[in-house]
C-alpha cells in the first residue's frame, strides 16, 4: 500500500471516529490545516523531480477533495444526528389535548324561545322583532296607558337619561318595558291579517329572587276581521299543551286588566304542589302562565286600524318563567351568571 493510501485510511478513521463537531474539526485541521498532514506533503512537492512533482500534485489534490467531502459528509450526519437528539429531547406531544374538550350548549332562553316559536308558526305566526330602545309613545301612549299610570314611574321604567323630555312626553326615550311595543310598530306598518310572534329582552328596574332587570318576553298578536275570543283560548289551549307536552292539560282564563287589551285574562295551567314539589299538569291547583285578551279598540285606533273592521288578540309571556317550569329551574338570576357549570346542566345538546 502506498503512503498515500495508508494516510487516506487513518485520516478516514479518523473522520469516521469523531463524534461530535469538535472532534471532527479537530481531524480536519490535522489532515488539512497549515500544519496538517496532507498539508505537510505538499510542501514536499518541492523537492520532486518535475515528472513526479505533477503525479504527486495530482494525487494529494484527489485525497485532499475526497478527504473534505469525507468530512463534509460526516459533518452534516453529526449536525442531523444532534438536531435529532435535541427535537427528541424537546419534543411537545401536541397531540394531547390541553384540557378536555369542551363542548358548547344551547342556553335554556334560546332553547324555550325556539320551542313556543316552532309551535306558533305552526299556526301561522310569523317571527318578528322590534327595537329595544323604544319612546314613551311606542311603550305606553299608543297602548292606551293612561297618563298618570303608575307603569310609567322611575321604579319601574329605565328612562334614558339623555333628553330633558319629561315621562309622558310622546317622545321620551326608555328601554321598553314588555314587548307589546311591537304590536304598535306592527299595527302602524302592516295591512291585516296581522299574525306576528315577537320574542325579545325587556327591562324593568327590578331585582330579586323572581325579578331581572332583563328578561325576555314573547309577544303574539293576531288581528283580522272575525277574531274572537275563542280563538284567542284555542290558539293558547293548544300552545299550553304542546309545549307542556301534556295531552289532556287543563287551563282556565281568569279576567284581569291590561290597558290595552279588553276584555283581559290571565291564563293558568292545571297543577299540583302538594308534597313541595310542582308538578304541571295534574291536581287541583292553578299557576299563571301569561297575560292576554282582545286587543282595545283605542289601540287599533291608536296604529291606524278600524276597529269596527277588525278586531284581535295579543297574549305575553315570560321566557325565563315558562323555562323554569319546564326545567325545573329554582331561581331566575341564574339564567344571567354564565356560570359554565350551570349551562353545563341546564343547557342543551347541540346536534
Ligand atoms: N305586556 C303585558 C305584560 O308585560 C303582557 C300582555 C301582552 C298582556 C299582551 C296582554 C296582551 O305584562
Amino acid at each position: 500500500m502506498s503512503n498515500l493510501d495508508a494516510l487516506k485510511q487513518d485520516i478516514t478513521a479518523a473522520v469516521q471516529a469523531a463524534n461530535d463537531i469538535a472532534a471532527l474539526e479537530d481531524v480536519r485541521v490535522s489532515a488539512l490545516g497549515k500544519k496538517g498532514k496532507v498539508t505537510e506533503m505538499m510542501k514536499t512537492l518541492g523537492k520532486l523531480s518535475p515528472d513526479e512533482r505533477k503525479e504527486m500534485g495530482q494525487a494529494l489534490n484527489v485525497l485532499k477533495n475526497e478527504i473534505s467531502a469525507e468530512i463534509d459528509a460526516r459533518a452534516s450526519m453529526l449536525k442531523n444526528a444532534a438536531l435529532n437528539e435535541r427535537l427528541e429531547q424537546e419534543r411537545t406531544d401536541v397531540t394531547l389535548s390541553i384540557r378536555p374538550a369542551q363542548k358548547g350548549s344551547i342556553h335554556p332562553i334560546s332553547q324555550t324561545i325556539t320551542e313556543i316559536s316552532d309551535i306558533f308558526a305552526d299556526m301561522g305566526f310569523v317571527l318578528t322583532e322590534g327595537p329595544e330602545i323604544e319612546d314613551d309613545f311606542h311603550n305606553f301612549t299608543a297602548l292606551n296607558f293612561p297618563p298618570g299610570h303608575p307603569a310609567r314611574d322611575m321604579h319601574d321604567t329605565f328612562y334614558l337619561p339623555d333628553d330633558d323630555r319629561q315621562t309622558g312626553d310622546d317622545a321620551k326615550r326608555l328601554l321598553r318595558t314588555h314587548t307589546s311595543t311591537v304590536q304598535v310598530h306592527v299595527m302602524q306598518n302592516q295591512k291585516p291579517p296581522i299574525r306576528v310572534l315577537v320574542p325579545g329582552r325587556v327591562f324593568r328596574s327590578d331585582y330579586d329572587m323572581t325579578h331581572t332587570p332583563m328578561f325576555h318576553q314573547i309577544e303574539g298578536l293576531l288581528i283580522d276581521k272575525s277574531t274572537h275570543m275563542g280563538h284567542l283560548k284555542g290558539c293558547l289551549t293548544e300552545f299550553c299543551r304542546r309545549f307542556f307536552e301534556t295531552e289532556g292539560l287543563s287551563v282556565r282564563f281568569r279576567p284581569s286588566f291590561f290597558p290595552f287589551t279588553e276584555p283581559s285574562a290571565e291564563m293558568d295551567i292545571q297543577c299540583d304542589r302538594s308534597g313541595g314539589e310542582l308538578k304541571i299538569g295534574t291536581g287541583t291547583d292553578w299557576l299563571e302562565i301569561l297575560g292576554c285578551g282582545m286587543v282595545h279598540p283605542n289601540v287599533l285606533k291608536n296604529c291606524g286600524i278600524d276597529p269596527e273592521e277588525y278586531q284581535g288578540f295579543a297574549f305575553g309571556l315570560g321566557v325565563e318563567r315558562v323555562a323554569m317550569l319546564k326545567y325545573g329551574i329554582p331561581d331566575l338570576r341564574t339564567f344571567f351568571e354564565s356560570d359554565v357549570r350551570w349551562l353545563r346542566h341546564y343547557g342543551f345538546g347541540i346536534v
